[in-house]
């Protein structure tokens, strides 16, 4: 297992009744982190950290090659970090997990006391405005809570949403848009009795990580969705704390091969490559086209998990059947290989004697080095472990050179931000880093280890 299973103490919501939501495009460049008391389970009233209200929070709509701003105001009780996971930014805008926004009206001293108060980065008091140059292709990029020691309770709250950013290569292929174009944040969740959401604060027995026992997809549990009889782009991304899916339909269509893959974290792939099942480790992004018009119309065609667990239900309507989308042979011209790396360092994911994590047996500590690549240069880097952990990167997406030495797997294809890395597997990928100096991240994005301090940074010089 990856992680622990924790169980709801609300009666668990029905499945297949609640509609699938589509989050709010953000109009304007502020967002508004408040707590607000969502409709979940049927009821009951859930008690949530939003941004703008709503979990997900709003969708970032970003054209590449043009800048966008947006502002965080903290109205929640505690300090956040919002980090744009996926993004090609500047250390000051990266989300640096130090990097407080204090909630409006307080300033850190006023965290005397607190653990924290030790610890601080740049802080910005109340608000602060994120700039993202957005030089990088057209990709399903997604935003998050980043709090140091925090970021699997405030994202487990709701801290979550999706950053699009779409360019004129892409707009020019045929693909389904509009209504037909889905993006399908995948959570899981367990509940109190009272409807509030059920997180182990500080229980050491899930320091491998939490497990809900209510799947969401956008905010709601097990949600149905009514389809025409034609193709359209999902756009999957498990934003679970610890949860790996392993996602097919159900039924299959006639012939297999369900998910046509398009495009992965770092943006559309060369050619599309066709899957029946799709293995997605937390934060990882795939974007698939299903074609709905290979099942009769009445089917109902259910995403399901590994074991048969639900996921959503898609109602094949016998509606409109006009599709005039299509999956070219050739989805981009982008180039997918980089130069010979300069220098190969290894990165070693392993549990500490007290059942925390580290990387190279180091404990998570801001300032801290672990690599000081040059500005420009291509490098290897090598990740060993003993346990799953799905490793990512800030700054650059990366390709995926081997896995055990041998060739990488179907779902290590194009651009990746986000890696599963498995068991006893030592996996290899190379990454430029381009643009902009400074310190980043490198972290488990399983959110309990990454809280239990498998981070670590890297600064990349001139
Ligand atoms: Cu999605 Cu550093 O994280
Ligand atoms: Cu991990």
């Amino acid at each position: 297992a990856t992680g622990r299973l924790l169980r709801s103490r609300a009666p668990l919501p029905p499945k297949f009744q609640a509609r699938l939501a589509i989050p709010p495009v953000l109009q304007g460049e502020e967002i508004v982190q408040r707590e607000a008391d969502l409709h979940i389970l049927p009821g009951l009233t859930t008690r949530a950290w939003t941004y703008n209200g709503s979990f997900p929070g709003p969708t970032v709509v970003s054209r590449s090659g043009r800048p966008t701003a947006v502002t965080h105001r903290n109205q929640l009780p505690e300090p956040v970090v919002v980090h744009l996971h996926g993004g090609h930014t500047p250390a000051k805008s990266d989300g640096y997990p130090i990097d407080l926004i204090m909630p409006e009206g307080q300033t850190h001293h006023d965290m005397a006391g607190h653990d924290m108060a030790a610890m601080t980065g740049d802080v910005s008091n109340g608000s602060r405005t994120y700039n993202y140059p957005m030089l990088q292709r057209a990709a399903t990029l997604w935003y998050h809570d980043h709090r140091m020691g925090f970021t699997g309770p405030n994202v487990y709250r709701g801290l979550a949403g999706f950053h699009l950013v779409r360019d004129d290569e892409e707009d020019a292929l045929p693909l389904p848009r509009g209504e037909r174009e889905l993006p399908l944040m995948i959570t899981d969740r367990a509940f109190e009795a009272d409807g509030s959401f059920r997180y182990p604060a500080g229980d050491k027995a899930y320091m491998s990580g939490v497990l809900g026992d209510v799947v969401l997809v956008n905010g709601l549990p097990w949600p149905v969705h009514e389809v025409d009889p034609a193709r359209y782009r999902l756009r999957v991304l498990n934003a679970s704390n610890a949860r790996r899916y392993r996602l097919r339909l159900d039924p299959q269509p006639p012939g297999g091969d369900a998910f046509v893959q398009i495009g992965s974290d770092g943006g559309l792939l060369e050619r599309p490559v066709r899957h029946d099942t799709l293995q997605i480790a937390p934060a990882e992004r795939f974007d698939v086209v299903v074609d709905f018009g290979r099942y009769k119309p009445g089917t109902r065609v259910k995403l399901v998990d590994r074991d048969g667990g639900d996921v959503m239900r898609f109602d094949v309507t016998g509606g409109e059947r006009g599709d005039d989308s299509a999956v070219p042979d050739r989805l981009s011209a982008a180039a997918t290989t980089l130069p010979e790396p300069v220098r190969t360092r290894s990165f070693k994911f392993s549990e500490a004697r007290d059942g925390t994590w580290r990387i190279n047996d180091l404990e998570y500590r801001p300032g801290r080095a672990l690599a000081r690549p040059k500005l420009g240069e291509v490098e290897r880097w090598r990740f060993v472990t003993d346990f799953h952990h799905p490793v990512h990167l800030h700054l650059n997406h990366f390709r995926v050179v081997s896995r055990n030495a041998q060739e990488p797997g179907p779902y290590d294809g194009g651009w990746k931000d986000t890696v599963d890395l498995r068991a006893a597997e030592a996996l290899e990928i190379a990454v430029r880093f381009t643009d902009y100096t400074g310190t980043f991240m490198l972290h488990c994005h399983n959110l309990e280890h990454e809280d239990m301090a498998m981070m670590g940074d890297f600064t990349v010089e001139q």
